[in-house]
């Protein structure tokens, strides 16, 4: 388990995936602003849902955030497109509506960041965000990431092509807890 200020993020349990189905993959809004595939509904118990954990998958690792001291579920993050030569990845979360707005954010970004470069040894991060979350901008932006481009209209949104924004984060750049 990894320790925050204010989250742990430790594995996937069979609980939590109804929970962040319900709560993230059947928003159709929220889900189709976080992710490149279109939203679909699905069957409930089903092991095609997106938070359902496969630990034998290779470049990504995946976690489950809850508030810290074993408390409450809320959210998802991960790493994904580990690249072991390039020694980068990508960051990728989504927190419960209730959790949004509490530091939780910024908190779980800088427990990934420790997470790549201290656990896993890598030396790049990289975050692609739709260019008005500034909920997201601000998380990684709290952590030291940059702002490298703007991937223009990149993403089909509920009917529209939107910007993204790439933020990215070199380990000889990283502050750990740069809040504290
Ligand atoms: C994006 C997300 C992970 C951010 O986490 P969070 O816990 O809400 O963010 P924080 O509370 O750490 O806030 C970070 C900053 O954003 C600001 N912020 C938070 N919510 C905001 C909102 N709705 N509008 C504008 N600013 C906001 C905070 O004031 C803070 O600003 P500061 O750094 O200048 O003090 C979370 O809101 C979320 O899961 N959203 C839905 C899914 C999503 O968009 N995932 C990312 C896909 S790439």
């Amino acid at each position: 388990m990894l320790r925050g200020s204010k989250v742990e993020l430790r594995a996937r349990h069979e609980s939590d995936i109804p929970i962040l189905q319900a709560e993230l993959g059947d928003d159709v809004a929220t889900f189709s602003r976080m992710n490149d595939q279109p939203w679909r509904p699905i069957t409930p118990g089903s092991k095609d849902s997106p938070y359902v954990v496969d630990d034998k998958a290779q470049g990504s690792a995946r976690f489950s955030v809850a508030e810290l001291g074993g408390g409450m579920l809320v959210g998802s993050a991960g790493l994904w497109g580990i690249d072991d030569h390039n020694r980068s990845a990508h960051i990728g979360l989504g927190l419960l509506p209730s959790a949004r707005g509490k530091g939780y954010g910024t908190d779980v970004v800088s427990v990934m960041c420790h997470y790549a470069f201290v656990v896993l040894g890598l030396q790049r991060l990289q975050i692609e965000t739709l260019s008005d979350n500034v909920a997201m901008l601000r998380s990684a932006e709290n952590n030291g990431f940059v702002r490298e481009g703007v991937l223009r209209s990149s993403a089909w949104v509920m009917g529209e092509f939107l910007d993204e924004v790439l933020l990215g984060l070199l380990v000889q750049d990283w502050k750990p807890d740069p809040r504290g």
